[in-house]
């Protein structure tokens, strides 16, 4: 008999690993993948291109169901489109991720996309990985096992400005913390640990370690440990 489809949700703020711990881990298991920040990029993209006024939560709300996005949900080789444009790089731009969480505190938005995460959630035979902010609270609250990744904010602005290769530090840490106390304190489902969600600090953990310590509670799970 084929085992029971496995549900992981894995959140937190910027700069935990939770992008690079979830596509390993998935690949690991043999899981689909799925990253829900690229998903409200993509929303915030189509909205900056259309010139959607996005301090107007009405006027972003009454066009979020006009974007066609789809995720591709393999763990070595995610993609994302919208209207059938490749937008994967488009959306990590400073202008995207300076305008998301505008976008994605608005009630409509997230009605919409957690619909498309729902159903990906439902389709993926093997299983999921789904990484986001409101994964374990909100969008999948059976989830088999939720992951909650934190670190300290000296150790998240070092790692984003590793990857923005050169970035002002400082900045980054600014813009980072920034970024989180708007996803934190939005009225609808915010940035949240679930009551029954695994704390993993990975300030002082390699990537190796996270992996390994997320792939060893899944395993548990699936032996019902
Ligand atoms: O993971 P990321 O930095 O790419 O996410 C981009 C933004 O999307 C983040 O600032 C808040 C929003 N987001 C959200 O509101 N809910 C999620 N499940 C995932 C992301």
């Amino acid at each position: 008999p084929t085992a029971k489809p496995v549900i992981v949700a894995i959140d937190g703020p910027s700069g935990t690993g939770k992008s690079s711990t979830s596509k390993a881990v998935a690949a690991q298991l043999g899981l689909s993948y799925l990253d829900t920040g690229a998903q409200y990029r993509a929303i915030t993209w189509w909205m900056v291109n259309n010139g959607i006024d996005l301090t107007d939560p009405t006027a972003v709300a009454a066009v979020a169901g006009k974007a066609d996005i789809v995720s591709g949900t393999d763990p070595a080789a995610p993609t994302i489109t919208v209207d059938g444009v490749d937008v994967a790089a488009a959306i990590r731009t400073q202008e995207v991720t300076s305008k998301v969480s505008a976008v994605s505190a608005v009630p409509e938005v997230r009605a919409r996309i957690t619909e498309l995460q729902r159903s990906l959630a439902a389709r993926a035979e093997r299983g999921i990985v789904v990484e986001g902010r409101d994964i374990g609270t909100t969008v999948l609250p059976d989830a088999d096992l939720k992951i909650f990744l934190t670190a300290s904010p000296e150790a998240r602005a070092a790692r984003r400005s590793g990857e923005l290769k050169g970035a002002d530090l400082h900045a980054t840490r600014e813009a980072l913390i920034k970024r989180d106390t708007a996803d934190s304190s939005r009225k609808t489902s915010p940035l949240a640990k679930a009551d029954d969600a695994v704390e993993v600090d990975t300030t002082e953990l390699t990537l190796a370690q996270v992996i390994e310590c997320v792939v060893t509670l899944v395993e548990e799970k699936r032996t019902g440990k």
